[in-house]
């Protein structure tokens, strides 16, 4: 499965409320580049300032994490036990604002931080987990395990996107 890659070099670590104008730097940088192709320019141009600032809540929350690489932050990602489009079920948890910077693509960032949140919320007792994902990232999230539930839409910055609803069970070596 994608993701198990050996020589990752970087350094998972949680977030703290002040690596809020770094997440958000990344967020944008991903999203201004990667988004495009995938979604229509006037949506993202409308909503980027919104769907790129930094979440508070996520960040303080012990359960988002950064990628650290040549001494800078280069990638986010992280979980919550909160639905994004609203609500909990219990024992599913759910993968949030993942971002790699563009010039620090494939090489193994986003998975690193992905297995990160699989082992964690493991042991916090979640046995399934669910994405929102992106058209962009579906099949990053595929080659995890994830299979497709729905497409959905999800309201991000006044806009609604298009989007792929994706769940997993978690396996026991996870
Ligand atoms: C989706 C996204 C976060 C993935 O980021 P990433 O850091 O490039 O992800 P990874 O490097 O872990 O994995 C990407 C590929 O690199 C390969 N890779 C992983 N580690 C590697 C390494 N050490 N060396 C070489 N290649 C590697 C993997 O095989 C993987 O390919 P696969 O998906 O076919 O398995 C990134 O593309 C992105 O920012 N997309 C736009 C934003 C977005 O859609 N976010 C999700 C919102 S729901």
């Amino acid at each position: 499965m994608g993701g198990d890659h050996s020589d990752f070099s970087g350094v998972v670590r949680p977030t703290t409320p002040a690596d809020a104008a770094a997440v958000s730097r990344i967020l944008r940088a991903s999203y201004e580049k990667l988004y495009r192709g995938w979604y229509r320019d006037d949506a993202l141009e409308k909503a980027l300032p919104a769907m790129t600032r930094a979440n508070p809540v996520l960040l303080s929350s012990g359960r988002y994490f950064v990628v650290e690489m040549d001494r800078a932050v280069v990638a986010c990602g992280g979980w919550s036990a909160d639905c994004p489009a609203g609500g909990a079920m219990d024992r599913r948890a759910h993968l949030r604002h993942f971002a790699t910077d563009p010039a620090y693509l494939n090489r193994g960032c986003a998975g690193a931080i992905v297995q990160r949140c699989f082992s964690a919320a493991r042991a916090a007792g979640y046995v399934e987990f669910e994405v929102i994902s992106s058209l962009t990232a579906e099949a990053f999230y595929a080659r995890r395990g994830f299979m497709q539930i729905a497409h959905v839409r999800q309201p991000m910055g006044g806009v609604d996107f298009a989007c792929v609803l994706m769940r997993k069970k978690l396996e026991a070596a996870e």
